[in-house]
């Protein structure tokens, strides 16, 4: 084992979907600083452009349409490493959800997660080798209120992965997901606007801050490399101790 190349990805086609930002951003820079060749897909068209900048390729995807899933298999497929980071959240209690909202949480996290894992998981599999890697959440373990319909979701993709898991890996394919803390995104933008809020998250994991998006970066180099060979069905918890400490109280010595 040459172990200075453990994380390199050179000859691997990695397709991000969701690149546009956050932290789909940061994985593709991430993972075409290790050698891959980079796929950056989003809806947002301007926004992947401006990720792929001249270096790497900007590519329109909405995951929400069948039809452009099937598109993009066909023009860009053999793809080794899917990476999917488009996801919505509702903050509202159940009682005021509406099934509308419920469709359009479920839809994108989950639908369009369950779309993509077929489409490019078949090609996977028949070459014999690729890497699976989705996002769910600390909201996949531990919830609040006003989590429901996100929380469902990003519980369900974990055993959506694990499925693709135990499906794929017959096949040498691998699934995997990881599951961030509290990241600086625009998908937090609400929280950060609310200082209260913002500190109380701060304070809940034991690093008593939030994640940039480019401290996410490693976990899905690692997850597309060969140094996680051997991983599969995991959830890879980047957290910062969130899910690890209760936090309700600090007893006294
Ligand atoms: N930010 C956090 O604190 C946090 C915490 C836990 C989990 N996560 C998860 O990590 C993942 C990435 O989150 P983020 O904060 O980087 O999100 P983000 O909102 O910054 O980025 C999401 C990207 O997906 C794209 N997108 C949205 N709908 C799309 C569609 N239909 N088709 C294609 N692209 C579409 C958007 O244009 C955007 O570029 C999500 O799955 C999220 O649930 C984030």
């Amino acid at each position: 084992m040459e172990y200075a190349n453990l994380f390199r990805l050179d000859g691997k086609h990695a397709l991000v979907i969701g690149a546009g930002s956050g932290i789909g951003r940061e994985s593709a820079l991430a993972l075409a600083a290790q050698g891959a060749r980079v796929t950056c897909a989003d809806r947002d068209l301007a926004a992947a452009r401006e990720t792929a900048g001249s270096a790497l390729t900007a590519y329109e995807l909405d995951v929400l349409d069948d039809a452009a899933i099937a598109q993009a298999v066909d023009e860009l497929d053999p793809v080794d490493v899917l990476v999917f980071t488009a996801a919505t959240n509702v903050r509202k209690r159940i009682l005021d959800y509406s099934g509308e909202e419920f469709d359009r949480v479920v839809s994108l996290n989950l639908r369009a997660s369950f779309q993509l894992i077929r489409a490019f998981g078949r090609g996977m599999a028949e070459r014999g080798s690729g890497s699976i890697i989705g996002f769910s959440s600390i909201r996949g373990t531990t919830v609040e209120p006003g989590q429901s319909v996100y929380a469902a979701t990003k519980a369900g993709l974990v055993q959506l992965l694990r499925t693709a898991a135990a499906e794929l890996g017959p096949s040498g394919v691998r699934a995997n997901a990881i599951a961030p803390g509290v990241v600086e995104t625009p998908l937090t933008a609400q929280i950060k606007a609310d200082p209260a809020w913002y500190d109380a998250y701060a304070q809940k994991g034991a690093l008593g801050r939030w994640a940039q998006p480019s401290e996410l970066a490693g976990a899905v180099v690692y997850l597309a490399s060969d140094a996680a060979s051997f991983v599969t069905g995991s959830v890879l918890a980047v957290d910062g101790g969130w899910t690890a400490v209760d936090g309700r109280f600090d007893p006294p010595n």
